[in-house]
């Protein structure tokens, strides 16, 4: 009956089902993987954000495929800011970076296309490309003080069925991000395979050290497609924006822009009050995120403070984003370790493996959890893991 794209193993897993039972049995639970921030007790400007939907344009239907001009007047506006000038027509407004993942492979590949994904990382990619009939093959980041492309491993990943190589810049969870060496090195491979480049930057302006990323929405040496959004930019998932800013080659973009335009016509998914308000929403975006950085650097702050009087425990460098990564003993598999320490201590923590790291012994916490929280929960996960070894 079902398309084989379909065909998921979809049972449940053994931390799923560990956290449903403490859930049922009413316990109650510290959680160290709290990352929408909806719910970890900011401060919204909310009547601003509601006021703004109510826009009295919004009660006509004006259908513009790549989203309405003043909607992506604003958004060139986000990135002029940076320093970095695009033209609205550039942009193609989504209503999540996962849809304007699914146009981007749309655009490039045919069934059984491959896209080059960095690993470890955020772990939706999967169902998003088994939905567009793309496979996905993994490139490796490793870890030597901090994070980098392993560019061998990239080049070995390349075949003639591949079509663009993705980045998540700041990447989930690693925190690293892309620096002008890599750039240019990811540059060169695309020229001389011929692959586009899709970096994913929703966490682009959480830069949590003195060097702040550089945004891809400028690169001119390949065809790139620049995600983003509001869901982390302005901390509004629920608000559903999104976008793709096109750059590269001229002769290149503008065939790239001319596809995604039918591709956007045929859907003309944002709503026109969500359009309308994006300029509102996004003039919101300096103080929230003000409150997201220095709630992660107090975050960090503590958990540096715990890890110095911690025996087996360390955590990894990280420039950028909402997590940290923490480096336990790898003597038991990451599940195990989660689930006990679920279990045991009433602490929600994501193991490793969910993100694709090399073997055993990777935690990785939120950092915008509600401070009490994560004291008492990354005291909990210390202890523990000291008491096991
Ligand atoms: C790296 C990365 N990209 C994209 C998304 C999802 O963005 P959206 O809500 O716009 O689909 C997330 C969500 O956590 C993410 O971590």
């Amino acid at each position: 009956m079902f398309a084989r794209r379909t065909d998921w193993n979809l049972s449940t897993n053994r931390y799923s089902l560990a956290l449903e039972k403490a859930r049922r049995d009413g316990r109650t639970l510290l959680d160290l993987t709290a990352s929408n921030p909806t719910t970890v007790g900011l401060s919204f400007e909310g009547e601003r954000i509601l006021r703004s939907l109510q826009h009295p344009r919004a009660l006509e239907y004006e259908p513009a495929s790549k989203g309405i001009l003043s909607a992506r007047e604003a958004v060139s506006s986000y990135y002029a800011a940076r320093g970095i000038e695009l033209l609205p027509e550039q942009i193609i407004l989504t209503v999540s970076t996962s849809e304007a993942y699914s146009y981007c492979f749309r655009l490039l590949c045919d069934p059984g296309d491959e896209v080059l994904v960095p690993s470890p990382s955020y772990p939706l990619f999967e169902f998003l490309a088994d939905i567009q009939d793309v496979k996905l093959v993994p490139y490796e980041l490793v870890y030597d003080q901090g994070w980098q492309i392993e560019f061998e491993s990239l080049a070995r990943a390349i075949t003639p069925r591949s079509k663009a190589i993705m980045v998540v810049n700041p990447n989930n969870p690693t925190g690293h991000f892309t620096r002008a060496w890599e750039l240019e090195r990811l540059n060169g491979l695309c020229g001389v395979h011929e692959l586009a480049l899709v970096a994913d930057e929703v966490f682009l302006d959480y830069g949590l050290t003195d060097e702040q990323p550089m945004s891809f929405a400028s690169n001119e040496g390949a065809l790139t497609f620049t995600l983003s959004g509001l869901s982390k930019i302005c901390a509004l998932p629920q608000i559903k924006v999104a976008w793709i800013a096109a750059s590269g080659p001229k002769a290149l973009v503008k065939a790239a822009l001319d596809r995604l335009d039918v591709i956007a016509d045929t859907y003309l998914s944002p709503n026109a009050p969500v359009q309308w308000a994006i300029p509102e929403l996004l003039e919101t975006r300096g103080e929230i995120q003000h409150q997201l950085r220095e709630r992660a650097l107090r975050n960090l702050r503590e958990l540096d403070m715990q890890l110095a009087a911690a025996k087996m425990t360390t955590r990894l460098a990280l420039d950028a984003g909402w997590y940290a990564v923490l480096r336990i003993p790898a003597t038991r598999s990451d599940e195990d370790v989660a689930i006990e320490l679920l279990e045991r201590e009433g602490v929600l923590i994501h193991p490793g493996h969910f993100f694709d790291f090399p073997g055993a012994g990777y935690l990785v916490v939120s950092l915008i959890a509600p401070e009490e929280n994560f004291r008492e929960g990354i005291s909990r996960v210390l202890r523990a893991i000291d008491a096991q070894h």
